[in-house]
């Protein structure tokens, strides 16, 4: 049984996710802020919750430290945890990129920088980021500079941490979501063309097949789930 570590589990994405995983039989070691969506996983016998504030790396350390002891072997980690904000240029303080930054690249790099040496020893780990499509078409940022710029992280780090695992069995994969079909996005784009949209269970698919050992020749993978829109 491989064990998997999904962070923003509670969120809309996560909660799926979790789900996904449990089913294919996966150990899962869930991180969230609160778990009030993860009620259904508590019927599953190979379900974890931990509570951790990412974003703080003293917290994040110790935490994936002590997981790592605990749990032996993490095979692979899905990194969830992160969010969006809109801003242009003019309306973006240095404050709001830092903020960004937070969000979404050091609730990641907190965690995957100890999985990542962990995964070196054994010869083998899954780590998957959670990108955006503006980095890669930058004029699709302009009106979320900080999300944009927070999100372009996560590519050149996984660049960064595959050159390192070089002829070892460690990856570290980018899935890059369209938009999601979701409460938020649905309440906040109330007409928006919706089947256009991927579904969180078809991002959950990808990920559950990159950790699996069908994957096991792909490197370097920035996996585009962009659905038809
Ligand atoms: N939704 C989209 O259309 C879309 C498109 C492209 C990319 N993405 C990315 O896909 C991922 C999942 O999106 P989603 O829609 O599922 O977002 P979501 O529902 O907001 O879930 C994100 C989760 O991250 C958790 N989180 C944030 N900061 C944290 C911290 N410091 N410590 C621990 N947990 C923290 C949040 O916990 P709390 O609830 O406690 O705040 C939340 O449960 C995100 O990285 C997002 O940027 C989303």
């Amino acid at each position: 049984m491989k064990t998997i570590l999904i962070t923003g589990a509670n969120g809309n994405l996560g909660a799926v996710t979790v789900r996904r995983f449990l089913d294919a039989g996966y150990k899962v070691i869930a991180v969230a802020r609160s778990g009030s969506e993860l009620g259904f996983a508590r019927d599953y016998k190979h379900f974890e919750l931990h509570q951790v504030d990412l974003a703080d790396e003293s917290a994040a350390s110790l935490f994936i430290t002590e997981a790592i002891s605990l749990y032996g072997t993490i095979h692979g980690a899905l990194f969830l945890a992160g969010g969006f904000a809109m801003g242009d240029v003019s309306k973006t303080p240095g404050a709001d990129i830092k903020k960004m930054i937070s969000l979404n690249f050091d609730t990641t790099f907190y965690l995957s920088k100890i999985l990542f040496q962990h995964m070196l020893q054994n010869n083998y780990g899954r780590l998957i980021f959670i990108g955006a499509r503006a980095p890669l078409k930058a004029e699709q940022g302009k009106s979320a500079v900080a999300y944009t710029l927070s999100k372009s992280l996560l590519f050149t780090y996984a660049e960064i941490l595959n050159a390192e695992a070089k002829g070892k069995n460690v990856t570290a994969s980018v899935v890059v979501p369209g938009t999601i079909d979701t409460k938020p996005n649905r309440d906040s784009m109330p007409d928006a063309d919706h089947s256009k949209w991927v579904s969180p269970e078809a991002i959950a698919d990808v990920m559950e097949f990159i950790c699996s050992d069908k994957s096991l020749p792909l490197r370097e993978g920035v996996y585009k789930v962009y659905g038809e829109g």
